[in-house]
């Protein structure tokens, strides 16, 4: 979908800027006193730079306002399980590796040495969500399983010889 209309919006571009270097190269051949013309675009250079600036501006603030983003809203009487998760070389420390379907989680992730990456797969290895694991940070990541399964959690960052052994199971059940 987002293809189709990327690929539309880039042909009507492509076909706009060949009418304007056509009307260009049609145009070039006239000879016309030049100081009128020069007045008339810099008056159009100026209103052009102005509202490209404002447009910006506004479309800037407004996507601004929802940041942080990605942050869910609970409802009412339905607070989040808070997990606290811990990486180290070369392993991890989970609060809890039990859960439900449809149950909101965070994942509250931090180090306790060096820089790892929580990625969350789920069976067929696809990457779910993902977070830097930063000593003396947390992250958060937000996460509400569909489907029952086992997921796991590999470490994204290169880290040590021990890297790849940095595989944590999770249970999500019905
Ligand atoms: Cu921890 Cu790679």
């Amino acid at each position: 979908m987002i293809q189709t209309v990327a690929w539309i919006v880039s042909l009507i571009f492509m076909l706009f800027i060949t009418i304007v270097f056509g009307v260009v190269v049609l145009k070039s051949k006239e000879k016309r006193d030049y100081d009128p013309i020069k007045k008339k675009w810099y008056k159009a250079r100026s209103f052009y730079g102005t509202t490209l600036v404002v447009f910006f501006l506004v479309i800037t603030i407004y996507t601004l306002r929802e940041l942080p983003y990605n942050q869910p809203v609970y409802g009412e009487g339905k607070d989040p399980t808070i997990v606290d998760v811990e990486a180290l070389q070369f392993g991890w420390n989970f609060s809890e590796t039990e859960f439900k379907v449809g149950e909101p989680i965070e994942f509250h992730v931090t180090s306790a040495d060096v820089n790892h990456g929580f990625g969350i797969y789920d069976e067929d290895r696809n990457l779910l969500a993902q977070t830097q694991a930063m000593p003396e940070y947390t992250n958060k990541v937000y996460v509400t399983f569909d489907e029952p399964g086992t997921y796991d959690i590999l470490c994204l960052e290169y880290c040590g010889l021990a890297h790849h052994l940095m595989i944590q199971s999770i249970e999500v059940t019905e």
